[in-house]
């Protein structure tokens, strides 16, 4: 099996076209203490009127999700990038696999600009094409790989997208996981099996939670050993093969909080991202998408108390929103995604103020042929029956 090791990248020199990363920032940048960063971007926004057109996931800081002319979880912002075909720049304020699927679901003439390369996402990295490859060749070895259907979470680059597209494959998201999963395993006949990449937990939760699957159904790929760690056997038995990866900072919460928020707070209740591992996502009462997460909050009673296992940003945005409601983060200490976070005001004045002067910086541009192959997977998604109700 051939093992690909990740190449160290100098900070802030050079980029890795084979990942989700990326560091480089030509330029010099406005600098964070500067006070009119505020009045620039908005002078920015304003010069580059209808030819601009901002997204912003729900991760992002307060400082950048001002600016978005729409704000959703990756697949609503999937799709509304692929609703405005008459703007010209795209500026993404989200990560990497994001901006790259827009720039796939974009007309040609369109620029997908992601403010600063290094918002990669260590989930997207956990699975490199040419681990996922020889996955896919160690499966035809252990005789299975002809039942097989290849799911990958969005949160993968287009080169995973652009596999699953021509192994006829799906992409998913978190709020569609569910319907995504329904129409793989209806593709190969009863026995159909399920290599969902990159993310286990994902993968696993929407299994055995919405599909009613066991977790011995359920085995793990790591992609570091041979074989993936597995035998022909064991192969030959699962239904779905779970790529070994996961998010770090969803990964961070865990059950005993859980026991130990519902012993403090009265009428508790715990809602989640399926990012999360599957002991947390059991105790939970409700999980979901962001954009589920926030329909839940919004239309929960006031006086209601809460505890959000999601990135911080999005929790503490929630918590200011409703300060009628108890809203708590599910974990002791502070969780950002930190590449999420490279986003800040300094890389989005940059980015915009470049595009004034006609300059287009940091560009986010798929291939032709990964472009095509990926729409595929993408397009089968959105396609796809209505929507889980998770979203
Ligand atoms: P959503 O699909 O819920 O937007 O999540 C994306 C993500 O990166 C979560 O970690
Ligand atoms: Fe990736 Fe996790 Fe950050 Fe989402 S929260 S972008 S999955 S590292």
């Amino acid at each position: 099996m051939t093992t690909v090791d990740l190449p160290l990248l100098p900070l802030g020199r050079g980029t890795d076209p084979l990942s989700e990363r990326g560091v480089e920032c030509p330029g010099d940048l406005p600098a964070p203490s500067d006070p009119d960063l505020v009045a620039r971007a908005e002078a920015a926004k304003a010069a580059l009127g209808d030819k601009l057109f901002v997204l912003g996931h729900h991760y992002q800081r307060d400082e950048v999700i001002r600016f978005a002319d729409v704000t959703g979880d990756s697949f609503k912002l999937a799709r509304d990038a692929a609703a405005r075909p008459q703007a010209e720049y795209i500026v993404f304020c989200g990560v990497h696999f994001m901006a790259e699927s827009a720039d796939i679901l974009t007309g040609p003439e369109q620029q997908v600009i992601l403010p600063d390369l290094a918002a990669g996402c260590s989930m997207a990295d956990m699975a490199r094409l040419a681990q996922v490859e020889a996955a896919w060749e160690a499966l035809a070895e252990a005789g299975v790989q002809d039942k097989v259907v290849p799911v990958t979470y969005m949160n993968s680059s287009a080169a995973i997208k652009a596999f699953c597209g021509r192994n006829g494959g799906v992409v998913c998201t978190s709020s569609n996981a569910e319907v995504a999963l329904e129409w793989a395993f209806e593709q190969k006949g009863p026995d159909t099996k399920v290599l969902f990449l990159p993310d286990q937990h994902l993968g696993r939760n929407t299994a055995v939670l919405q599909l009613g699957y066991d977790l011995d159904d359920c085995v793990v790929w790591n992609p570091h050993k041979p074989a993936g760690g597995l035998d022909a056997q064991q192969l030959g038995d699962a239904r779905m093969i779970l790529w070994k990866g996961h998010c770090s900072v969803h990964g961070r919460f865990s059950a005993d909080v859980i026991d130990e928020l519902r012993a403090k707070v009265p009428g508790l209740k715990v809602l989640v991202h399926p990012e999360c591992q599957h002991e947390v996502v059991l105790k939970a009462d409700e999980v979901g998408s962001t954009e589920y997460i926030i329909k839940t909050i919004d239309a929960a009673p006031a006086g209601s108390s809460w505890a959000i296992g999601t990135e911080l940003n999005l929790v503490q945005r929630l918590a200011d929103r409703h300060p009628d409601k108890n809203i708590m983060f599910l974990d002791r200490n502070v969780c950002y995604c930190s590449t999420m976070n490279r986003i800040d005001l300094p890389h989005f004045v940059w980015a915009l103020e470049n595009l004034v002067e006609g300059r287009v910086v940091n560009r986010i541009e798929v291939d032709e042929q990964t472009e095509a192959e990926a729409l595929v997977a993408l397009q089968r998604m959105l396609d796809l029956p209505g929507k889980s109700h998770r979203d």
